[in-house]
């Protein structure tokens, strides 16, 4: 099984800062034993210097959002011909916060895996359930309709390419993690979903507050290949260390 740890860097630094985090991630790649998959996802402005940066190094370059359309009169988008040209490799969809700020639904979200998948880029594809769905134990029907509506569409080759990302809505930002228990249950009943789809091996990461003081318990389990990471992943020494953790834990599995 694979294991990737990808960081999304969310609408934070300006280019000095994105350059210096970049060149610390650069420097530091090189040393990281194993074969933990790393991807960035650094916001649209940075995305050309960052593939300019990592190229040659293990250091994969996410967006964070693209458009459905290949290109055409959408004010203000980013298409996925454009991230292609740039050398970007990834792009997370999905993401809870253009759920809940931008309205973003599963059906936008199938026509974008969909565009990216047909011009080679890796969805990470992002879901989970927001607090109110945990307490009140619908949490699994809500994951179930989440990955029907956007990945049921998809080919059994397709689905192949894709990586998926569990967030718990309400473990985003906030302190507040999955036990490593609450993510193996919910790993489990995805990866059950990837593999009636012939799917299994598709890599599944956990995304939630996860840092370096929490993240060997969570990279432990078994259906957790890696971590999305947000806040941990502005800071160079908490990404890497991140990495290091991955590498160790998957080792000793
Ligand atoms: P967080 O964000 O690590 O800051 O909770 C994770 C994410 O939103 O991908």
């Amino acid at each position: 099984m694979r294991t990737i740890v990808a960081g999304n860097w969310k609408m934070n630094k300006d280019r000095a800062e994105a350059l210096a985090l970049v060149s610390k991630l650069v420097g530091w790649s090189e040393e990281l034993e194993g074969d933990v998959e790393v991807v960035i996802a650094p916001p649209f402005p940075f995305l050309e210097m960052a593939v300019q940066c990592t190229r040659g190094t293990r250091i994969k370059v996410a967006a964070q959002n693209c458009h459905a359309v290949a290109q055409g009169a959408y004010t203000g988008e980013v298409s996925v011909l454009m991230l292609k040209s740039l050398g970007v490799t990834h792009c997370i969809v999905g993401h809870s916060e253009r759920r809940q700020y931008f309205g973003e639904t599963d059906t936008q979200v199938a026509e974008k895996m969909k565009t990216l998948l047909f011009h080679g880029l890796t969805p990470i594809y992002c879901c989970g359930e927001v607090l109110s769905e945990r307490e009140s134990g619908k949490f699994f029907h809500v994951v179930e309709e989440q990955l029907r509506e956007a990945l049921g569409g998809l080919s059994e080759e397709e689905l192949a390419g894709c990586i998926v990302a569990y967030e718990p809505v309400w473990a985003i930002g906030t302190g507040r993690t999955a036990s490593a228990e609450q993510a193996q249950e919910m790993h489990a009943f995805i990866r059950a979903y990837l593999s009636e789809r012939g799917a299994p091996e598709v890599p599944i990461l956990y995304g939630g507050s996860c840092k370096p003081d929490n993240a060997a318990s969570l990279f432990a389990c078994a259906d957790v290949n890696g971590g999305l990471i947000g806040g941990a992943a502005l800071d160079a020494g908490q990404f890497t260390e991140l990495v290091h953790i991955a590498h160790r834990v998957k080792q000793d599995a």
